[in-house]
């Protein structure tokens, strides 16, 4: 259970339009110096979720919590956070400089101490040499390491992110990646983090909120979504391949779903197998091979080898899968049948995630 008092907290907090999309009745706490990922399916309500933190966006029930003040009727400018969006949200007219000093500006915030956290801003984010320049004369991952000096200098404790990473490139992506959790981490601070890719949730995050349909699916720390997911839609949306999950009846478990992680899915020998497919597609991925296995009672049945494996498409596979890292979920209701591990939450509200 964590130590550190709720820093944001949302207590039944709904905003839709003519009864559709958004969120619905949405209740979490987050920790402060949390790292916390809003992850979900696109158009699940991820950015409506982070509007309604930030102000952008008014509940029509619910209050918000930020620093155990009510800020629920706030505008965005007195909640005391900073924000970083996809589309960088850089002023084109201005230089680096002047985008990275524009709110100290405003807030007229003196020449020295704007002079001092900008160095600091531009070093801690390797922007040396590009003070002068207008985004146009950017990179995609410098014009986003510029919106995150932006948010370094604004000196608030919460930082909010909409999918800052989505307008990059596979590898600007990574590294990027790595320049917000040192921040995060440098700095102390809260950060709530909107993504649709479980990768990034899953490395970057101290807790996961899961999101389906406008509502909570999970919330747990990264570890326990993994191991213990409440739900066929969590244990599917996690994990890269994802859970292979397989009508019971086919396992001798009528009325149950089995899933089970690939790195517990293994071959077996024709005698000693739980179940028999045919193999569908062979990738090679370098390290390591996917098999990617069909039968009819399982979906995401995908085995993966060491190396190179001189495996052929249509061949029959024998799969043994451990009785101890199955997972069940109730066939009708795919809700998990057992308890989830301590650490892993639910619905209930209000929720307060824990490592
Ligand atoms: N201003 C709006 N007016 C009407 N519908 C909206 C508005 N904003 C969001 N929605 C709807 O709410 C749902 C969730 O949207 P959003 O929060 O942007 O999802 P996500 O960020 O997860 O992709 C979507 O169905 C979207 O169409
Ligand atoms: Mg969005």
């Amino acid at each position: 259970m964590t130590q550190q008092p709720p820093f944001v907290t949302l207590e039944g907090v709904t905003r839709q339009w003519d009864g559709r999309g958004g969120v619905r009745d949405v209740s979490l706490a987050v920790p402060e110096g949390a790292f916390v990922s809003i992850l979900g399916p696109s158009g699940c309500g991820k950015s409506t979720l982070l509007r309604l933190i930030s102000g952008l966006e008014m509940p029509d029930a619910g209050r918000v919590r930020i620093g155990g003040r009510d800020v629920t009727g706030l505008p965005p400018a007195d909640r005391g956070l900073s924000m970083v969006f996809q589309s960088y949200a850089l002023f084109p007219h201005l230089s680096v400089r002047e985008n990275i000093l524009f709110g100290m500006r405003v807030r007229r915030v003196p020449r020295a101490t704007r002079a001092h956290k900008l160095a600091e801003a531009v070093a801690m984010l390797g922007l040396e040499g590009l003070e002068g320049r207008k985004p146009a004369a950017l990179s995609g991952g410098q014009r986003q390491r510029v919106a995150l000096a932006r948010a370094v200098v604004s000196g608030h404790p919460l930082c909010l992110m909409d999918e800052p990473l989505s307008n990059l490139d596979a590898k600007l992506r990574h590294s990027v990646r790595r320049d917000i959790k040192a921040l995060q981490r440098r700095l102390g601070l809260t950060l709530v983090y909107v993504t649709h890719d479980q990768t990034e949730a899953m490395s970057l995050s101290t807790h996961v909120v899961l999101m389906r349909d406008g509502q909570v699916e999970q919330i747990a720390t990264p570890r326990a979504l993994y191991a213990a997911p409440v739900s066929t839609f969590a244990a599917e949306f996690i994990g890269d391949p994802p859970m292979a999950i397989v009508e019971g009846a086919a396992l001798g478990r009528p009325g149950a779903l089995v899933g089970l992680r690939p790195e517990h899915l293994a071959l077996a020998p024709a005698g000693a197998a739980h179940l028999t497919g045919t193999l569908r597609e062979v990738e090679y991925m370098g390290a390591e091979t996917h098999l990617i296995v069909a039968h009819p009672a399982g979906r995401g049945l995908i085995v993966s080898v060491p190396g190179h494996a001189a495996w052929q498409p249509g061949q029959q596979i024998g799969l043994s899968l451990p009785e101890e890292h199955r997972v069940l979920f109730d066939a009708q209701t795919g809700r998990a049948r057992e308890r989830p591990a301590p650490g892993s939450r639910g619905h209930p509200a209000p929720v307060a995630p824990s490592p």
